[in-house]
This record gives C-alpha cells, structure tokens and sequence, in this order.
C-alpha cells in the first residue's frame, strides 16, 4: 500500500480517488483535518476496504511510527500542508509550523521506517513531496517559463515555507541516501477545490449573486492546470522518475485572472444563466490588491515530458468546463464546506469589498 498525506484536501482527495480507480492498490490516507480538509471528499470511499483513514498531524512522529509499522507502506506521497497565500500573510505561524515543521518530522518519521526495512522494499521505497512552483518566484513578461535549475526566489510566506519544505527533502536524499522525488506544479483547478481559491470562489460568487473579486488590475498570470493531470503526473513520477530529482509539472496554459474570471462567467452564462438576463460579468468587482503579489508564473513542463513521456490531457476549455459543472451538480458539498469559518475567512478577507 502507499500512504498519502494531505489526503482530505482538494488535491489529495482527487489523486486518492485517481488512484484507487487507475491504480487500486490499497491507500492509508492520513490528514490533519484544518479548515481546508473534509472528509466528504473521501466520502465515496467509505466500506472500501481498500481504504483507511487517520486523522493525525504530520508532525506527530509517534502515532505516525506506529502507523508505518503497522501498515508498511512502499511510498509515501506528501500532500499536507497550508495552502494559501492569503491566510499566510494573514497568520504566517502554521505555514511554518506545517510545512517546515512538520515536513522535517514526517521526513524523519519516515526516514527511520525506511531504515528498518530491508531488501526489495528497502531500495523500491519512495518520498514523493508535492511542491509548488512558486517557489521559484515571479517572472516578467519576456521571461522564459520555470525550469527545474530556475533559482529560488520566493516572495510569500507560503511560497517560503514551501521552499525551506523542498530544501529539507533536498538535504534528506544527499546526506541520508533518502530516497526522494520533488514535484513544482502550477495552479491547479477542478473538482474539491476549497472555496477560498480564485476558481470555485468565483463560481460559488456567481452563482450566489455575490461580487467576483478581482486582485489590482487582474492582469497576473498563472499557468491553469486540471487537478487530474496533475495527479496523473504525480503517479507517473512515483512509478518512474529518478531518485534525488526535481520535475516541474505545468498545464502549458497562462492566463491572466481576468480571463479565468471571465471564461467562468460565459459558462455559466451559457449553462446557468442569471434569471435577470444579465451576463455574469456584471458582478465583477476590482478591489484590493494582494501584498507582494507574484505577477507572472509560467512552467516549463518538458523535462517530464521528455524524460517520463507526460502531457496534460485536458486543455483549460474542457477542464474549466468540467469544473463549473462539478460545483452545479455538488450542492450537498457546498453545503458542507460553506461553514461558520469560512464565512469568517470571507469577511474578513475581502471587507473592502462589501458583502463579498
Ligand atoms: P488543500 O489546502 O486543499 O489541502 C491540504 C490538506 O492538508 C488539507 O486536507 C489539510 O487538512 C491537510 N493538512 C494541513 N496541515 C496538516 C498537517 N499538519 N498534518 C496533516 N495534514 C495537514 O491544498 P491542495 O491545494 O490540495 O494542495 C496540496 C499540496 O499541493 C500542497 O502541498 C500544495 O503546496 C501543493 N500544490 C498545490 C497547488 C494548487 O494549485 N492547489 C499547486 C501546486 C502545488
Ligand atoms: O502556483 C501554485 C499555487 O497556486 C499553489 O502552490 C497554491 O497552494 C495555490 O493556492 C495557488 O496559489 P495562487 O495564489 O496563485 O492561487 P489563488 O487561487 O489564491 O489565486 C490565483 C490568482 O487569483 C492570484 O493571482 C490571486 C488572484 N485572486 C485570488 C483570489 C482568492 C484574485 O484576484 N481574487 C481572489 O479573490
């Protein structure tokens, strides 16, 4: 079996699901369970036996030697971690304390398991960490997209507290032998996205009548890809990739935010439209820019391509299309993730924004 970290979080549920129906080979999942994990994203898993679930902290070494003992799995992929950019410049405290902190023990949690075992599963044994490729900092517009020896330049306390987690991984393969793999992925969107992100935040908006909020002048650049794809390549990577090495995984998709906000608002405008026949895009809503904010990331996906022969399978169209049907046909997951402490996060986050 593998353990997967993280694994009650939007991507971690979504590669936990990919995997039981690609792969099928059983999944110890383990999540600390903050306000961005939720265990309805697993919910469909609930009497597959080939699926347990713990409710534990990364940082706690003891329940997690226990778990690893018990359960003996042959990888370990590192989802769990704080995610957004704007609680941590909001509160910076449990980025540190999560993904420096608690990469270090769970890297040493593990590390001690691997020494013990021996043999086939000793040398077969992985490390995946998944990073984010803001580590890498921001790019001006004539700057050639992210590479895997781009330098690290990060700006926010995520993006810092990601990096020093990508270091420490770095450090455990070359003093330790510690067999690692590193992915730098781009912005991902689809199914199970917690409502706080740009995506599901603008749809939920939307479709709620709610102003969509738009950071400065909503010209930054991301590169969009389809949580799926990123979860194929991370499985790609487990099985293939080369010890010690770093893959970059991007969606070859740049887009402004005012083109996200835009193309999701002529989707619904198509498929849910306003009862006033109004298009969508009348809620948008200029406000506040983001501290610091990185203007530009664009990923250079070729090594994987070259190297383990990947490539995204959905363009951004049939992705975000995908997307906004998933969150029309998932009110009962709306529900449960829309509770008192997001609507806090919201209120507090966009106050300048009045009633978003
Ligand atoms: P998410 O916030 O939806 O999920 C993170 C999960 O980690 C949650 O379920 C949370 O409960 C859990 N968690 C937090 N602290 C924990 C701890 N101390 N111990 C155990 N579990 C803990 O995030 P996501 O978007 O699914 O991101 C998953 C990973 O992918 C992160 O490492 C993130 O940096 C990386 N990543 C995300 C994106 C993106 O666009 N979302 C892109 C590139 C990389
Ligand atoms: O690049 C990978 C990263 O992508 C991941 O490592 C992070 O975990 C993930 O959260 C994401 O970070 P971003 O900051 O790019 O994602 P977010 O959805 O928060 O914002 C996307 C862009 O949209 C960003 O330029 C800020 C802008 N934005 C965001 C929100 C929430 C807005 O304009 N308005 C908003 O209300």
């Amino acid at each position: 079996m593998i353990l997967v970290t993280g694994a009650a979080g939007f991507i971690g549920a979504n590669f936990v699901l990919g995997w039981l129906s690609s792969v099928g080979e059983s999944v110890l999942s383990i999540d600390k369970l903050t306000y961005a994990g939720n265990l309805e994203n697993l919910a469909c898993l609930r009497g597959d036996s080939r699926h347990t679930f713990a409710q534990l902290d990364i940082a706690d070494s003891d329940e997690l030697l226990r778990l690893l003992a018990h359960h003996q799995p042959r990888a370990v992929v590192n989802f769990a971690a704080e995610t957004h950019v704007d609680r941590s410049i909001d509160g910076p405290d449990a980025f540190i304390q999560t993904n420096i902190v608690g990469t270090f023990r769970l890297l040493e949690s593990v590390r001690n398991y691997w020494i013990g075992l021996e043999g086939r599963a000793k040398t077969e044994f992985r490390f995946l960490h998944v990073s984010t490729d803001e580590v890498y900092g921001s790019l001006a517009p004539d700057q050639a997209a992210f590479t895997e020896t781009s330098n690290y330049e990060p700006n926010s306390p995520y993006s810092a507290s990601k990096a020093a987690s990508d270091h420490l991984v770095r450090a455990w393969h070359h003093t330790y032998g510690f067999p690692v793999l590193t992915t730098n992925c781009s912005n991902n969107y689809g199914p199970l996205q917690f409502p706080e992100k740009l995506v599901p935040l603008v749809i939920l908006n939307a479709l709620g009548g709610k102003p969509l909020p738009v950071y400065g002048d909503g010209l930054q650049v991301r590169d969009w890809l389809y949580v799926g794809d990123h979860c194929s390549a991370i499985r790609r990577i487990l099985e293939e990739g080369k010890l010690g090495e770093t893959y970059n995984i991007g969606g070859w998709n740049e887009k402004t935010n005012i083109e996200i906000v835009t193309a999701i608002c002529h989707i619904l405008d198509e498929i849910r439209p306003r009862t006033d026949g109004l298009p969508y895009a009348e809620q948008i809503s200029y406000v506040t820019d983001r501290p610091g904010h990185d203007r530009r990331y664009a990923v250079d996906a070729r090594k994987l391509e070259r190297e383990l022969g990947w490539r995204p399978v959905e363009t951004f169209e049939t992705g975000i299309r995908k997307t906004v049907q998933w969150y029309l046909n998932s009110p009962e997951w709306i529900k449960s993730v829309q509770s008192g402490s997001y609507r806090d996060w919201v209120q507090k986050q966009y106050s300048d924004g009045s009633d978003i």
